[in-house]
C-alpha cells in the first residue's frame, strides 16, 4: 500500500481546513501540511454561504455585546469562554481577510459594510454582497497557494483516522482518481469536514456534508458533544431547498402570512424578522399549522416580501438573491414575494474540542462546523459560522503546529499498517465485493426521511424512539447493501456507500442525544417538556461510541459572567 508523510494532515479544505493549514505554516515555516479533500477545494460548501461574517468593528459595538447576543442566542448553552475568545479574535480575522484580498463591500468611508443580522443587537455582520462564502473561499484559497509547502489531495477521500495508543497518527483515504486506497500519515491531524445536514431530507447543504469527520472522530473514541442541536433556517426555497439569505431580512425584508401580516408580532416582537433562527423557524411553523401558510406543490410556505426595498437596494446588496428567485422560481423579488420555508441548515453539536480545537486525543483536533467548541450552545446566530471557521480554523493550525513540532513521525509499521489493511479488506473485499443487497440510494432516502419526520423541529419521545428504531435498522441494513460499480476509478457509487455509512453513525446520535433531554432550549423543541430546565439540563449531551447505541452522558457548561436566565426578545 502507498503512503504518505507529513507533519500536519487536515481534513477538509473549506474555510476551517485553509485557514488552519495557512496558520499552521505562518507559525512554523517548514511545517509540512497535507490538505486533502473529496472535492476540490473551491467546491467546498463555504462556498455557498451568503450573508456574511460577524465581527466587531465599530464604534458602536463592543466585545461584551457580541458575546451577549451570542450566549443569549446560544440559550445558554454556549460555554462562555470560548465565545469570549471568539468575539475578541474575530475583528483581527476580518481585517487579515481583508489584507489578503477578500473583496468586501465599502461603505462611502472606505470601511468594510456592515449590516443587521438575527439575534444581534446592533449592524456587525461584515458583508461582500450576498456572496461572502465565495469571495472568502477564493481569498483563503489563493493565500494558501503562496506557501510551497501546503500540499493538497484534491478529491480523496478520508475513510478512517490511524490511531496508536490513542493517539492519532494519520488516515487512510481513497484517492478517488485511481480508487486506490492510501495511508496519509501525520504527526497531528485537524478535522475540517464540515457539517452533516445531508442527514435530513429538506436542507441549504450540499451533497458532500455527510458528517466524515463526526463519523471518523466518534469512530476513533471522541464523543459527539451536543448532537441534539440542530439549526432550522427559516427562509429556504421550498423546491429545492437553496438558502434565502438572513442578510434579506438584514435589508429589510418582512416574511408575511397568507393574510398578509407580518406575523412574527406575535412571536419576537422585540425583533421581529431579526429574531432568531429557531424562534423564526418555530414561529413559521406555527403558522402554517394554524392554517395560515400557503400550499404549493413542495409544500406549505409563507411569503419572504422585499418588494419595499426597491430594486436597486436588491441589486446592490442581494444580486444572488435576486438570481436565485430569478432561476428556481421565476420571480422577481422586487415586484413579487419569495415563498420561504424552514429547512435544516447548520449544527450546533459536533466533534468535542476545546477552544484550540483539541479533541482530548493526543494529535487531533477539530475545527469549523465539524466541531462543537462549544460556542452556538442551542442555537447559532447567523454570520457566526464563518467567523467560527477562521478563529477556530487559525488556532487549531497553530495548536496542531506546536504539538507536531514536539513529536516524532509515525512510522508506516504496525499496529498502523494492520489497520490500514484491516480497512483495504472491508472496503474493496467486503463492500466492493457484495453481489445482493440494497442499493445505497434508498436506504439513504429513508434516513432522510426518518430524521426529517420524526427529529425535526418539533421533536417528542415516542418520535424520537422511532427514529432511533429506524435509524438503527438502516445501519444493519447497510451492511448487506450494494455497490454496483464494481470499478475503482471515480467510483462515486462506492465513495456515496461510504457517505451514507457515516451519516448513519452520526445521525443515531442525534435523536438518543434528543431523547435524553428532557427540557426545550434552543433549536431543540420538546412538545413533551416545552420548558426550559437549567435545573437537570444545564449541560452538554456527550455521545460516545459503543458496540451498540450511542452512550450518552454530560459535561458541564462553562460560564463565565452571564448568568442563565430568561430568553426573551
Ligand atoms: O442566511 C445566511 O446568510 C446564513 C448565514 C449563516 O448561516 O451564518
Amino acid at each position: 500500500m502507498e503512503h504518505h508523510s507529513h507533519d500536519i494532515v487536515i481534513v477538509g479544505g473549506g474555510a476551517a481546513g485553509l485557514r488552519a493549514a495557512i496558520a499552521a505554516v505562518e507559525l512554523q515555516p517548514k511545517m509540512d501540511v497535507a490538505v486533502v479533500s473529496k472535492v476540490y477545494p473551491m467546491r467546498s460548501h463555504t462556498v455557498s454561504a451568503e450573508g456574511g461574517m460577524a465581527a466587531v468593528t465599530r464604534e458602536y459595538d463592543s466585545f461584551d455585546s457580541h458575546a451577549y447576543d451570542t450566549i443569549k442566542g446560544s440559550d445558554f448553552l454556549a460555554d462562555q469562554d470560548s465565545v469570549e475568545f471568539f468575539v475578541k479574535e474575530a475583528p483581527r480575522e476580518s481585517y487579515q481577510l481583508e489584507h489578503w484580498g477578500c473583496p468586501f463591500s465599502r461603505d462611502p468611508d472606505g470601511r468594510i459594510s456592515s449590516r443587521a443580522f438575527g439575534g444581534m443587537s446592533v449592524k456587525r455582520t461584515l458583508f461582500a454582497t450576498d456572496k461572502i462564502g465565495f469571495h472568502l473561499l477564493h481569498t483563503l484559497f489563493q493565500t494558501s497557494l503562496k506557501y510551497e509547502n501546503i500540499h493538497r489531495y484534491d478529491e480523496w477521500f478520508v475513510t478512517s483516522l490511524l490511531v496508536d495508543k490513542d493517539r492519532v497518527e494519520g488516515v487512510t483515504a481513497i484517492e478517488m482518481r485511481t480508487g486506490e486506497l492510501v495511508t496519509i500519515l501525520g504527526k497531528a491531524v485537524i478535522i475540517a469536514t464540515g457539517g452533516c445536514g445531508r442527514i435530513f431530507q429538506f436542507t441549504t447543504n450540499g451533497w458532500i456534508k455527510t458528517g466524515d469527520g463526526m463519523a471518523l472522530a466518534y469512530r476513533a473514541g471522541v464523543p459527539l458533544k451536543d448532537m441534539e442541536m440542530v439549526q432550522y433556517h427559516p427562509t429556504l426555497l421550498p423546491n429545492t431547498g437553496i438558502l434565502i439569505t438572513e442578510a434579506a431580512r438584514g435589508e429589510g425584508g418582512h416574511l408575511l402570512n397568507k393574510d398578509g401580516e407580518r406575523f412574527l408580532k406575535r412571536y419576537v416582537p422585540g425583533k421581529m424578522e431579526l429574531g432568531p433562527r429557531d424562534i423564526l423557524s418555530r414561529a413559521e411553523m406555527s403558522e402554517i399549522n394554524a392554517g395560515r401558510g400557503f400550499d404549493g406543490p413542495y409544500g406549505s410556505y409563507v411569503n419572504l416580501d422585499l418588494t419595499h426595498l426597491g430594486e436597486i437596494t436588491i441589486e446592490d446588496k442581494l444580486p444572488f438573491v435576486k438570481e436565485l428567485a430569478e432561476k428556481y422560481l421565476g420571480i422577481d423579488p422586487a415586484h413579487e414575494p419569495i415563498p420561504v420555508r424552514p429547512g435544516q441548515h447548520y449544527m450546533m453539536g459536533g466533534v468535542h474540542t476545546d477552544m484550540h480545537g483539541f479533541t482530548g486525543m493526543p494529535g487531533l483536533y477539530a475545527a469549523g462546523e465539524v466541531a462543537c467548541v462549544t460556542m452556538n450552545g442551542a442555537n447559532r446566530l447567523g454570520s457566526n459560522s464563518l467567523t467560527e471557521c477562521l478563529v477556530f480554523g487559525a488556532a487549531a493550525g497553530r495548536a496542531a503546529a506546536q504539538y507536531a513540532m514536539h513529536e516524532n513521525s509515525p512510522s508506516f509499521g504496525n499496529p498502523v499498517q494492520g489497520e490500514a489493511m484491516v480497512e483495504e479488506k472491508r472496503i474493496f473485499d467486503q463492500l466492493l465485493k457484495n453481489e445482493q443487497g440494497e442499493k445505497v440510494s434508498s436506504i439513504r432516502t429513508e434516513m432522510q426521511n426518518q430524521m426529517e419526520k420524526n427529529v425535526g423541529i418539533y421533536r417528542e419521545e415516542n418520535r424520537l424512539k422511532e427514529a432511533c428504531r429506524i435509524v438503527g435498522e438502516l445501519k444493519t441494513r447497510l451492511k448487506n447493501g450494494i455497490v454496483e460499480d464494481k470499478d475503482h476509478v471515480y467510483n462515486t457509487e462506492l465513495v456515496a456507500s461510504l457517505e451514507l455509512d457515516f451519516m448513519l453513525d452520526v445521525a443515531e446520535t442525534i435523536p438518543y442525544s434528543a431523547l435524553q433531554r428532557h427540557e426545550s432550549r434552543g433549536a431543540h423543541y420538546r412538545t413533551d417538556y416545552t420548558k426550559r430546565d437549567d435545573a437537570n439540563f444545564l449541560k452538554h449531551s456527550m455521545a460516545h461510541k459503543t458496540t451498540g447505541p450511542p452512550r450518552i452522558d454530560y459535561s458541564p457548561v462553562t460560564i463565565t459572567r452571564w448568568k442563565p436566565e430568561e430568553r426573551v426578545y
